[in-house]
């Protein structure tokens, strides 16, 4: 119901094997050198350019053990449509050892991406699954990165937080994971409808307790991997009803509904996961 045009396209597109898509370390080169340096191992690969000038897709899937710099960090693999929360949150850029929160970080790939961008960052990255927060863990390794990491429940701040504001907030929600069938076809049957009125009621929640741990002047991106309006837009209009200082920024090509049926010429095929961004202000 929520996408009448649509919904056959996305579903066909869901059915579709996913591109591999790489995200170039913004320190460390840009996605021309980095063709390069898969061109001369014989991998093709083609830059998508902006809003995600970092990001590449491979011709052909290969294990990561194959790129070049993987493990030294130069190269993370990342969607395009979830390369779009770093700079998303980061804009023009936030003032210098801003203070940041990861929400809802692991396996960490935002975490990295936002460091990425803006290495001084005071970074903060919570997750309730403390075995998932390994992972966050791993990455930053990888790629040579700090952040504090805390596990625990994101709706509680009592039981984490240190009572200083934060200048940014990424809420990378839990959700239907509808937005990305085609990784995970498994979501087809694992997900029942009464899910989403669950999940989204843990979004809500999870967005009134964040939003007083925000400084004023502060920004908090809000993203779901998610089609469902009621993860998405709906879960927006109802948060600045319940919040009338807070300000949503219409970002194009960043914000709104990112539905992944998105045919690339010359390449056929989507190469977008489906997701919801959402910028939030505080005056
Ligand atoms: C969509 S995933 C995050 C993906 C991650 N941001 C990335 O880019 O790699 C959502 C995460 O939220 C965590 N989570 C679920 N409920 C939570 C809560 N109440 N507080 C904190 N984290 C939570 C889950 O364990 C899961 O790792």
């Amino acid at each position: 119901a929520d996408w009448p045009a649509q919904w056959q396209a996305i579903l066909a597109a869901s059915n579709r094997p996913p591109p591999m898509t790489l995200r170039v370390h913004a320190q460390r080169g840009t996605a021309a050198d980095y063709a390069e340096r898969l061109a001369a191992l014989g991998m093709g690969a083609r830059i998508l350019g902006a809003p995600t000038p970092q990001a590449l897709v491979l011709d052909k899937p290969a294990p990561v053990s194959a790129l070049p710099g993987f493990a030294e960090g130069q190269v993370s693999v990342q969607d395009a449509a979830a390369q779009l929360a770093a700079p998303l949150l980061i804009g023009t850029g936030l003032k210098a050892n801003a203070r940041v929160l990861d929400a809802c970080a692991a396996p960490g790939g935002k975490t990295a991406h936002l460091l990425e961008l803006q290495p001084d960052l005071q970074l903060t990255a919570l997750d309730a699954d403390a075995q998932r927060l390994t992972r966050v863990q791993d990455t930053l390794n990888r790629l040579q990165q700090k952040a504090t990491l805390k596990a625990a429940d994101a709706r509680q701040p009592a039981t984490w937080w240190d009572g200083q504001l934060f200048n940014a907030i990424l809420l990378d929600a839990p959700c239907s994971a509808s937005g990305i069938v085609r990784r995970h076809p498994d979501v087809r049957w694992l997900r029942r409808p009464d899910d989403i009125t669950a999940l989204a009621g843990i979004q809500a929640e999870l967005l009134d307790a964040l939003w007083p741990l925000l400084a004023p002047g502060g920004r908090l991106v809000y993203a779901t991997c998610s089609v469902f309006r009621a993860e998405g837009q709906a879960q927006l209009d109802a948060f600045l009803q319940r919040q009338p200082d807070a300000k949503s920024h219409d970002v194009p090509g960043f914000t709104g509904h990112l539905l992944p049926v998105v045919e690339n010429a010359p390449r056929p095929g989507p190469s977008l996961d489906g997701f919801f961004y959402a910028l939030i202000t505080k005056p």
